[in-house]
């Protein structure tokens, strides 16, 4: 019997049900993470539960539990499910209560969640590349906070998919954000560009160890502002993510980018993001 965290314990997924007035189902009023487990260890775990903190003190959500308290939860989630790869997802909504927009007063208890998926490890897009699109960034100023309210994300998703391509590329006005569900990064005149972690983007963890990768390994990164043009011309264009680890883009609406294959540098960053998962989790692809 799969077992999930319901509230900082352990139960079976069966007993789990969600009240119509949960604040999340109403009003996507909460906060969630996924989480990367390999061999059984979950990967940058606080890193994701650091972020998981913001992200409630930003709305103002109270979490009963220290970031090392919900770390070790997991840790035995993971261990009851026998996981060994897969995902990890998490979330914490501002619980139940009558349908009102203000916060209730006083406050409930907070709705906390947490179940494991196993997913394999595929490099199959890893090794080919996958195609983009553009579209533009239609989402709310505070894309820093990770918040269950995804619809201009889910809007961009599905315009991806409705074009046969894996993800969408937002801009605001000509500049590059994000993508729909993971961060975009550019090869240009052999340096690495990628969005500021400010109030546009989510402050990716795989975008933080590609980041710190880079800069142990002499790789040069500026964080800047590029613009849509800079994107198409780019050499390389690669998305960093939880789920997908360092994954070429190769083709954005329909026009080839660099040579129409995976770049010499993001198969380095891919290469570079094996061996951090090597050493911090033990196994390898
Ligand atoms: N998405 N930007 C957005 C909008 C995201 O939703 C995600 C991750 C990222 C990459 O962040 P990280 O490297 O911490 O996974 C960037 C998760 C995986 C999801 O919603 O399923």
């Amino acid at each position: 019997m799969e077992k999930m965290i319901l509230n900082g314990k352990l139960v079976a997924q069966t007993e789990i049900k969600v009240d119509f007035e949960d604040r999340g189902y109403q009003f996507g009023d909460g906060i969630y993470e996924v989480i990367r487990v390999y061999n059984g260890q979950l990967f940058t775990a606080e890193e994701h539960l650091k972020r998981l903190m913001d992200s409630a003190k930003h709305i103002f959500l109270s979490v009963p539990y220290s970031a090392s308290e919900i770390n070790e939860q997991l840790q035995e989630l993971v261990k009851a499910n026998s996981l060994e790869s897969g995902i990890i997802y998490l979330q914490i909504t501002r619980g139940v209560s009558p349908r009102n927009h203000a916060f209730p007063n006083p406050s409930v208890d907070c709705m906390y969640i947490a179940k494991t998926k196993a997913v394999p490890r595929s490099t199959a897009n890893a090794d080919t590349g996958v195609n983009a699109i553009t579209t533009e960034d239609i989402r709310w100023l505070r894309c820093d906070i990770k918040s269950l309210n995804l619809l201009g994300n889910i809007l961009a998703k599905q315009k991806a998919a409705e074009a046969g391509c894996f993800e969408a590329i937002q801009h605001r006005d000509g500049t590059v954000t994000e993508g729909s569900s993971s961060n975009v990064s550019i090869v240009s005149g052999g340096k690495i560009i990628t969005h500021p972690a400010n109030n546009l983007i989510l402050n990716g963890i795989s975008r933080q160890v590609m980041l710190h990768l880079c800069a142990s390994n002499d790789i040069p990164v500026e964080e800047r502002e590029f613009t849509v043009d800079e994107l198409m011309n780019a050499e390389e264009v690669f998305l960093t993510g939880t789920t997908i680890e360092v994954l070429p883009i190769i083709k954005i609406d329909g026009t080839v980018i660099g040579d129409g294959q995976p770049g010499q540098i993001t198969q380095k960053l891919q290469e570079l993001f094996s061996n951090e998962v090597e050493r911090q989790c033990g196994v390898r692809n």
